[in-house]
């Protein structure tokens, strides 16, 4: 029905100011409270005349002046929207070629645009370009999702020259943004510690953020980043963008502030060893950078990014989600049937949905019983596992809950039968000694042989057991020694394996469209939205710690939603079984716990969380996101999540800092309520035995005294976590 719908309105594709005479030809992509303008210059170059919030008159887009000249006409190509490389420019290129007759520079034009709805809210524009002396096309897709004020840019790149092309830069996104100052903030981190914020003033020239790890490629710095203009933005104030780039592999940001002190911004796959060999006729289409504009702050920019992951992105971004019981902290790699059978049955108890066998069921010759080996052979464990996994899932569902495994089907043991029988399947140099991160190595999925084994690995398993519930699917090793012995272009290499990857994903999906996928990468390492076309959730990191906790996902909430952002309860940290939970419960909750260990308040408390959570996950997963109180600085991290008819909310507020009795000793105003309304609220997870102070009174607040006056959450050292429901009266 969606697919007719769909077809019915691209048919109605309206064709726009196709072939217009340069010079007057203005091209306005725009969303509900953002436009992108692009204006062919009188020599038939596209520029970029504004980014930012959309004008009430359209007519006016007209009056906007060219980029600003001072003095030599040169200036003009600063802006372009796609900045090609050799000629007159001599700023940062967008792209970089080598003609097939080795002339080393390129010159872009427009021809003509096209624009097309392509669903209700989502409207498509095509600008088409040309190199006036070479048959030499570039096309820039700009997907304007209305509702979401979001905006997915990408590029494709096609020539008829008579021999190969060697593209050396090919980026998905120019941009260009006029202000008086910017302020950047980035992430870096490391395992363990993902996601840690710094915030810059961009100074005159270029700061690239990239990474060259091939997989894993988050591990130091993620493709995500919030970019202020003229002055840093606060939660609910100022002018921000956030932008990330949608792809699994080695990528580039580049920010440049130009000799006018304007931002030009290029995003795309890093040209870092990866020269790509395009033949003629064939297309090279890039990854998609993703950018939001808000000008009410970071707030309304992840709210956006929330919003349109949710709708457009994640898969059952708007569906549903599974409790559950992991193993991995519980027993590492030492585990049987029978220890496992008892494991679901103390999941059951628990009350979670389904069982998680992570790490170590698998492999004979060289078993998996420490992370040395294994790797690459995926039969079940004969001495762990003798009646195989069938059997496990069906004695999880004999004991009421559903089973999933982990796997990680990308990489390979030195000591494994895989890497014996195929050794030219891994990425290795044949001339250097073998370099293990984590003690394994990575296949090349560049080649078309290990994409069908690694899908084969995936279907067989769950063509096997149809009933199997969920896969976390992990890859916990970098490239090193970047070769690969099947590939004729080894430059390819790169780009190749994350192209690889995805068609494995592609593939999966198109049989499995509902299956639960935990997007997983030795913690943190691989969060971005190229992946999280497949996945369904991710895993921010190893670090469960609650205390932790909060700061990493803090600042992954700044892009990715809390429906699919996975939070353990764990051993880890010295916090109460009750602060841990809180923590968990802002996200998509799950367990990785000795459940026998808990005693009889532990366990009774883990059970009446996760009743409440069942019974307000929808307000948390799929509501509005608001930071109230950052715990950078704060002895105190609030936050809150209101339902899109603002009649509920869950506010979380944790106790950050150390000093003796600190917490919130003023109220905390509260966001995204209705003022009209009138709300009651009442404390939640009160750990056994414990007496809540706010569930003393049934005061009725209306919604502007919350979020003009507020409220003040009692959060101290004797109560260091405190969740409350909020609740239209
Ligand atoms: C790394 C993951 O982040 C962990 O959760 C766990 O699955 C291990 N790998 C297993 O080897």
């Amino acid at each position: 029905m969606k697919f007719i719908l769909l077809l019915l309105v691209s048919i109605t594709l309206i064709a726009s100011a196709v072939g217009s005479a340069p010079g007057d030809t203005q091209i306005t992509i725009e969303t509900q409270h953002t436009a992108l303008v692009i204006r062919v210059s009188k020599d038939g170059d596209p520029t970029i005349i504004h980014l930012g919030k959309r004008l009430q008159n359209g007519a006016d887009y007209a009056l906007l002046p060219d980029n600003e000249k001072r003095g030599e006409d040169y200036t003009k190509i600063y802006n372009s929207a796609y900045t090609p490389a050799g000629g007159r420019n001599l700023l940062e290129p967008a792209l970089q070629v080598s003609h097939a007759d080795g002339n080393p520079s390129s010159d872009l034009k427009y021809v003509r645009h096209e624009t097309q709805h392509v669903a209700d809210d989502v409207v498509l524009t095509t600008v088409f370009l040309k190199d006036p002396q070479y048959p030499f096309e570039v096309k820039l897709f700009y997907k304007a999702y209305q509702n979401e004020d979001v905006i997915e840019q990408w590029s494709s790149i096609r020539h008829t020259e008579k021999k190969t092309v060697r593209l050396q830069k090919y980026a998905s996104a120019n941009l260009y943004i006029p202000a008086q100052n910017y302020y950047l903030t980035h992430f870096h981190g490391d395992w363990a510690r993902e996601m840690n914020p710094e915030e810059i003033p961009l100074t005159s020239g270029l700061k690239v953020l990239d990474t060259k790890l091939g997989t894993r490629t988050d591990l130091f710095q993620p493709p995500s980043f919030l970019l202020s203009l003229n002055k840093p933005a606060e939660e609910e104030t100022g002018e921000v963008i956030a932008g990330t780039l949608a792809w699994s592999g080695n990528y580039q940001i580049q920010f440049e502030v130009d000799p006018l002190r304007n931002l030009r911004l290029i995003a795309g796959i890093n040209p870092y060893a990866s020269e790509y060999m395009l033949a003629p006729e064939k297309e090279f289409v890039t990854p998609a950078f993703l950018f939001t504009y808000s000008t009410a702050g970071k707030g309304q920019a992840s709210r956006n990014l929330h919003r349109w992951a949710r709708k457009h992105r994640i898969p059952q971004g708007e569906g549903n989600r599974l409790t559950l019981l992991n193993n991995w902290e519980a027993t590492y790699f030492d585990f049987n049937e029978e220890k496992l059978t008892t494991l679901f049955k103390d999941g059951k108890k628990l009350g979670v949905d389904l069982f998680l066998l992570d790490d170590g069921w698998f492999a004979n010759k060289y078993p998996r019983n420490d992370d040395h080996t294994g790797l690459g052979d995926w039969q079940e464990n004969k001495q762990k596992l003798p009646h195989g996994l069938g059997y496990l899932v069906k004695e999880a569902e004999r004991a009421g809950i559903k089973f999933g495994i982990w796997l990680e089907p990308e990489m390979v043991s030195p000591k494994s039968e895989l890497y014996e029988k195929h050794p030219d399947w891994v990425i290795k140099l044949p001339n250097r000694s073998e370099y293990y991160f984590r003690n394994q190595l990575v296949l090349d999925l560049s080649n078309p042989k290990v994409q069908e084994f690694v899908y084969g690995v995936v279907d067989g398993i769950l063509t096997k057991n149809p009933t199997l519930g969920y896969i976390k699917w992990d890859c916990n090793a970098v490239i090193y020694n970047a070769f690969s012995a099947t590939n004729p272009n080894p430059s390819h290499l790169f780009v190749e394996y994350v192209q690889g990857l995805y068609k494995v994903m592609e593939k999966l999906r198109a049989k499995y469209p509902t299956l639960p996928l935990m997007l997983c990468s030795g913690g943190g390492g691989r969060v971005d939205y190229g992946a999280l076309k497949y996945f369904t959730e991710f895993w921010p990191s190893d670090n469960t710690d609650g205390l932790e906790r909060i700061f990493i996902q803090w600042n992954y909430s700044y892009f990715f939603p809390a429906i699919a952002t996975c939070n353990h309860i764990t051993d880890w940290g010295k916090q109460s079984i009750k602060f841990r939970t809180d923590v968990a419960m802002m996200g998509k909750m799950g367990y990785d716990i000795v459940v026998s260990k808990l005693d009889e308040k532990e366990l009774a408390f883990s059970q009446q969380a996760l009743q409440t959570y069942s019974r307000v996950k929808d307000i948390i997963w799929k509501g509005d996101l608001f930071r109230l109180t950052s715990p950078y600085g704060n002895d105190l991290a609030s936050l809150m999540y209101v339902s899109e008819k603002q009649d509920k909310a869950l506010w979380f507020s944790y106790l950050v800092g150390n000093r003796y009795r600190d917490g919130s000793r003023a109220p905390i105003k509260l966001k995204g309520l209705n003022p009209e309304k009138k709300y009651k609220i009442q404390e939640v997870n009160v750990y056994p035995g414990t007496n809540s102070p706010i569930n003393r009174t049934q005061t009725i607040y209306s919604g502007d005294y919350l979020m003009t006056v507020g409220f003040n959450p009692s959060v101290d050292s004797r109560r260091e976590s405190v969740v409350l429901e909020i609740t239209e009266n």
